[in-house]
């Protein structure tokens, strides 16, 4: 029977059966995995990649987890490693080698550019990075030795959204494996594999876990990908502790209600601020006078909690004064647990293939669990202090 997220949010990976009826999964703590024999452990290692084998290569923790990611992304396999940066780097590190090309979207995460332009460029892999919006146009900038077109929607601290299935076309007919970051709306806001993405990685640090207490990436892919990318992550002695998974099993639990919530408070509050004379323009795709409001409405399945806010012209002095008065918004990175945050961005240094043009400086928004109400008086006093009052 066809479950819909909210139902596989809740029971996806947990076989209470198998453990004397309790709910949840055991945290297993393990390195060392006996062997009943030498046959036994030479058929073991070769089905290692899907059996409880040695602890790196993870155990039924790690395994119920990974199953109930890949059920709600709508993927065939996931494979769980120790942050989002971790999830990108292998990702990319699986499908590329010296000599080839990476079509990377301008508004990526920043240290998946550093991670490019250090990292990859190292290993003579060159990147190019591209608009956001270029939709099918990207097909002009796809190379013979092209290997990877990497799409992040909506965009880092800007939330542009991407043309996935237009992007995904071009880069398909000529042979380009497409990842996709889906961080920002989850696997139940945004459906990768029903517009074409064959990779897709998540900082599972943010709403998967959501209790901002655990370090965490997943990779999900189509079954064709699967043994690549877990030979590659393996390779790179990528693992995952049992209580960090099962921590993150217990944050899928309630992500259906969180994010249900933090969808809401961010919307009431970007139309609040959207009304407010300190505010030049607020950046949420899911009101209707963002630039791409249509595509979002188009392929997304709702909008999470992190939004950014563009002010009017003001000192920087002001907007520390902002900030750094706030008494319901934490000044920290990360986001996507249940606590509202508001950090300064500069994102004049952050673009290399487009041009941000803002007449003021920007802040980005993640809308937490409180009471909204709380949430707008906490920013009613901020907009003052902006003012300078
Ligand atoms: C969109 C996006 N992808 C990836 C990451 C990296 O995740 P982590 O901090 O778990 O390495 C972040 C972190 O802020 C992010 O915002």
């Amino acid at each position: 029977m066809k479950r819909r997220d909210r139902t596989l949010a809740t029971h996806a990976g947990n076989n209470p059966k198998a453990h004397k009826g309790i709910v949840n999964p055991p945290v297993y703590h393990a390195s060392t995995i006996l062997f009943d024999s030498v046959a036994d452990m030479r058929a073991k290692h070769k089905d290692r990649f899907n059996t409880v084998y040695y602890g790196r290569y993870g155990t039924p923790t790690t395994f119920a987890l990974e199953e109930a990611v890949a059920a709600l992304e709508e993927a065939d396999r996931a494979v769980a490693v120790p942050s989002g940066l971790g999830a990108i780097a292998g990702a990319l590190l699986t499908f590329v080698a010296a000599g080839d090309h990476v079509l990377m979207v301008d508004t990526t995460y920043e240290p998946t550019r550093a991670f490019c332009d250090t990292q990859l460029k190292r290993f003579s892999v060159e990147t190019t990075y591209y608009d956001p919006m270029i939709g099918a146009g990207i097909a002009d900038l796809i190379r013979p030795n092209t290997k990877v077109v990497y799409l992040e929607s909506p965009g880092s601290h800007t939330f542009e959204i991407q043309d996935v299935p237009a992007i995904a076309a071009a880069a398909h007919a000529r042979g380009c494996v497409v990842v996709l970051d889906n961080t920002w709306a989850s696997p139940l806001y945004f459906k990768p594999y029903r517009h074409g993405v064959d990779v897709v990685v998540h900082a599972a640090t943010k709403y998967l876990v959501g209790h901002s207490d655990v370090m965490m990436g997943i990779i999900t892919m189509r079954e064709k990908f699967f043994t690549q990318v877990k030979t590659q992550v393996h390779g790179m002695g990528f693992a995952v502790g049992g209580d960090d998974c099962y921590l993150a099993l217990r944050g899928i639990r309630t992500i259906g209600a969180r994010l249900a919530q933090h969808q809401q408070t961010a919307l009431a509050l970007a139309r609040w601020l959207q009304g407010r004379p300190e505010v030049h323009q607020v950046l949420h795709p899911a009101l209707p006078d963002h630039p791409s409001h249509a595509l979002w409405k188009r392929d997304f399945l709702g909008s999470s909690g992190l939004f950014g806010v563009v002010l009017k012209p003001a000192s920087d002095e002001r907007v520390a004064a902002m900030i750094d008065g706030m008494e319901l918004f934490g000044l920290g990175f990360s986001w996507g647990g249940y606590e509202s945050l508001m950090v300064p961005t500069n994102l004049t240094t952050a673009r290399t293939a487009t041009k941000w043009q803002q007449p003021g400086p920007t802040v980005r928004i993640h809308a937490g669990l409180e009471d909204p109400e709380d949430l707008i008086e906490d920013l009613a006093r901020g907009l003052d202090r902006l003012r300078g009052n």
